[in-house]
């Protein structure tokens, strides 16, 4: 039988515990958050996790944030096992769909140069290259600035200067 597709929903502060054991299992020891942390980041205005389960499994998550028309991914993550079924392309889906209704034009993200997947799944989703953070990760890696148009959602023209950077290294 095919496997069932992911079902993506809001999570809250709530769930920090749980997002953080995906965030750990998806992501080297150095690039690790603690539920603490993830706790306080849903929290924060703006700020909102969405959950994805595959047959009532919880198998990824992804943070994002808006502020004014510009939204943000802080990090997106699926476990191991529950790769390659399409839960990243939902998560970031709901996420694109979230960040509109929320009033953003654009979503903006890093990813370490060397990732494969997560950069071969921004480009599946039309992100193009808009900046370059040296030694940004833990490792000493590179990370890339994507910007991710909304599309037809776009009200106004996409801003040209990539975000601030975070308080933490995202995605
Ligand atoms: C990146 C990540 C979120 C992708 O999640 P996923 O659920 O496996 O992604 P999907 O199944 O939705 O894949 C969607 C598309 O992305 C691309 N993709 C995903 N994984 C890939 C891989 N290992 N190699 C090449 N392309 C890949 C493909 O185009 C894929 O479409 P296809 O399966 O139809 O070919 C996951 O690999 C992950 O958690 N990685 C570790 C954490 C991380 O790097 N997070 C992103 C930080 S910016």
């Amino acid at each position: 039988m095919a496997e069932a597709a992911p079902i993506v929903a809001p999570a809250g502060s709530e769930a920090a515990a749980l997002l953080a054991e995906l965030h750990a299992e998806a992501f080297p020891p150095a690039h690790r958050w603690s539920g603490d942390a993830i706790g306080l980041l849903i929290a924060l205005p703006g700020h909102f996790a969405l959950l994805a389960s595959v047959g009532g499994e919880p198998v990824g998550f992804v943070l994002g944030r808006v502020a004014a028309e510009e939204a943000e991914v802080l990090t997106l993550a699926v476990r191991p096992a529950g790769r390659r079924a399409g839960a990243g392309r939902a998560l970031m889906g709901a996420l694109m769909a979230e960040a509109a209704r929320r009033g953003a034009a654009t979503v903006f993200l890093e990813v370490a140069e060397g990732n494969a997947a997560a950069r071969a799944l921004y480009a599946a989703l039309g992100a193009v290259e808009a900046g370059r953070r040296r030694r940004y990760y833990p490792d000493g890696s590179d990370a890339l600035v994507l910007r991710l148009p909304l599309g037809d959602r776009l009200e106004s023209p996409a801003p040209t200067r990539t975000p601030t950077r975070p308080p933490i290294p995202g995605c």
